[in-house]
């Protein structure tokens, strides 16, 4: 084990021996980096990718300076108090699952939180990680084809552990919380950080042709975007109105068009930004709609 976990971080909760006595993965995990401060874990993630690092490689840092969001946002990531990490996914087998990979991190990621919390923990479509209608965590996951035909994706994930209302700027004041808001309770990160890695592991295992059919409904029992009015930023700068009706083979999400767009035939989105518009209603007819 001795060379399992790499600690660059001087960060006292942050400390290796405890990390390696918590962690209990195969294979993800090890290793793990731990570093101060880093720009952004996914981006040191990409580069341990080219120097042959092993599938199921974490990085976790301390602090970000430019932590990435999801849609090209900053990541906000102060020091001492949440986790930021990325998981470099390197093996041929997980390319073919790709477009599941966010949605099973959120999966696994919510239900740690639930078990370490007790409270009710929801998604919203693609991967955010909701509670009391306000984020706790998010996942940005960004796969890349090397020029030699290898692959790799990087999953990173950023959970607002024990971020205090006076750590969020005032916008995100009201759209933003962390665990230990909901719960009054403060976490340790290593603590979380290794149940999560144990739980995620066990869910990418599953990630095969053969399962995607119970992942997908696992998916949608948590999923709050299912049957809601929602609006959708799309990349090409258009906008969708419509409400969200199922989720696709892929993890897509499929939209039902209002009736102000003329084409009344089912979106499929793959990337975007969701907004829920309203609650969910009953006039919306499940069995005519979805598969
Ligand atoms: C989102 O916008 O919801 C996704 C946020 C993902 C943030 C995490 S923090 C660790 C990893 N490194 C990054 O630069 N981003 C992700």
């Amino acid at each position: 084990m001795g060379n399992l976990i790499h600690n660059f971080s001087e960060h006292a909760d942050l400390s290796r021996k405890v990390f390696q006595s918590l962690l209990s993965t195969k294979e993800i995990g090890r290793p793990t980096m731990i570093y101060n401060e880093v720009s952004s874990t996914n981006t040191l993630g990409f580069e341990e990718t080219q120097r042959q690092t092993p599938h199921g490689t974490v990085v976790l840092a301390d602090s970000q300076t430019a932590g990435k969001g999801r849609q090209g946002r900053l990541w906000h990531s102060p020091a001492g108090k949440n986790l930021y990490f990325s998981i470099v996914l390197t093996r041929p087998a997980f390319q073919a699952h790709a477009s599941w990979l966010p949605l099973v991190t959120g999966i696994a990621l919510a239900e740690t939180l639930e078990l370490i919390s007790g409270l009710s923990i929801s998604l919203k479509w693609p991967n955010d990680i909701i509670i009391h209608d306000k984020k706790l965590a998010g996942i940005l996951c960004e796969a890349r084809q090397h020029r030699d035909g290898t692959w790799a994706a990087v999953v990173g994930i950023g959970i607002n552990l024990n971020s205090d209302q006076d750590d969020f700027s005032e916008e995100l004041q009201g759209i933003a919380t962390s665990l230990k808001l909901e719960s009054h309770t403060k976490y340790d990160r290593l603590t979380l950080l290794a149940a999560f890695l144990k739980n995620v592991e066990s869910h990418y295992e599953r990630l095969s042709s053969e399962n995607i059919d119970a992942i997908r409904s696992e998916y949608m029992k948590r999923c709050i975007t299912l049957q809601r009015s929602i609006e959708v930023q799309l990349h090409s700068g258009n906008r969708v109105e419509g409400v969200a009706v199922d989720i696709g083979h892929d993890g897509e999400l499929l939209v039902m068009p209002s009736e102000s767009h003329e084409d009344q035939t089912i979106i499929s989105i793959r990337s975007g930004d969701v907004i829920h518009v309203r609650k969910p209603s009953q006039l919306i007819n499940k069995a005519t709609i979805s598969d």
